[in-house]
């Protein structure tokens, strides 16, 4: 029974965002409020993370997408991309034996074609040691940007059109999902971004279109399994009309 003080009102197991998609955003500015270096921020953030899959888990949440690494990011300072990286491999080959006895589906999503050869080994070593678990699926957003996934899906498309394999006619709004990372994955119900920000940054463009955004003043580092629940009440009590009245 999930019960929260501020509003009184329960989580209904029934009606529970099936993907959750997070913009964990403020990890600097959580960083620099303490006097801190922005990588303490991110390590704090990491730290965040693993609660809140496994609350997410625990609820009963199937998906969740994290936005860790976008494409846009390589154009920080060279000392925090290098941070970054290291915190998620770091953050991958610990999963494997954390999240993975909570048993979490760990796939990584987004271009590894810029990653180093070190990360995308230990990716598919991640993806392929929790692949059999069958509690929530996290999606890790690393080297990810919307457009560029769904430029890619439609170049995936023209080729096989090209090849004879799919007609035009047949492509619609359900055959094109198939050509994203996310392809059999529901789309996202609920965005959560925190830090005060209220856009998508390039996130999950094709599979927040219908979903309800959810913002937060709380810097990343700061969002607690009480603050998902709020979200995830909240979203119970948006009325969702999918374009219909
Ligand atoms: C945005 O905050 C955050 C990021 C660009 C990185 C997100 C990474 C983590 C939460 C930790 C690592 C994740 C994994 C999966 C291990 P910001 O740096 O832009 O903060 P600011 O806007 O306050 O400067």
């Amino acid at each position: 029974m999930f019960f929260n003080k501020k509003n009184k009102q329960e989580i209904d197991m029934l009606r529970l965002p099936k993907h959750i998609g997070i913009i964990m955003d403020g990890n600097g500015r959580w960083a620099r409020k303490r006097g801190l270096p922005r990588s303490a921020g991110h390590s704090a953030g990491a730290d965040a993370l693993k609660k809140i899959v496994i609350e997410a888990n625990n609820l009963g949440v199937k998906y969740i997408t994290v936005y860790a690494f976008s494409t846009e990011n390589w154009k920080r300072p060279k000392e925090e991309v290098d941070y970054l990286m290291n915190l998620l491999l770091d953050y991958l080959r610990n999963a494997e034996r954390t999240l993975s006895g909570e048993n979490v589906v760990i796939r990584a999503i987004g271009s590894r074609k810029e990653l180093s050869r070190e990360i995308c080994e230990q990716i598919i070593k991640t993806e392929e040691f929790t692949k059999n678990n069958t509690g929530i699926v996290m999606n890790i957003a690393l080297n990810y940007g919307g457009r560029e996934e769904i430029v890619n899906a439609a170049k995936a498309i023209c080729d096989k059109v090209r090849n004879g394999k799919v007609k035009i006619d047949d492509i619609d709004d359900k055959a094109f999902s198939k050509y994203l990372y996310t392809a059999d994955q529901p789309d996202i119900d609920l965005l959560i971004r925190t830090s005060g920000e209220q856009r998508l940054s390039n996130f999950m463009l094709w599979q927040v279109s219908y979903g309800e955004l959810w913002f937060t003043d709380k810097l990343w580092p700061d969002f607690k399994p009480a603050d998902l629940r709020r979200a995830i009440i909240d979203f119970q009590n948006r009325g969702r009309r999918f374009g219909g009245i």
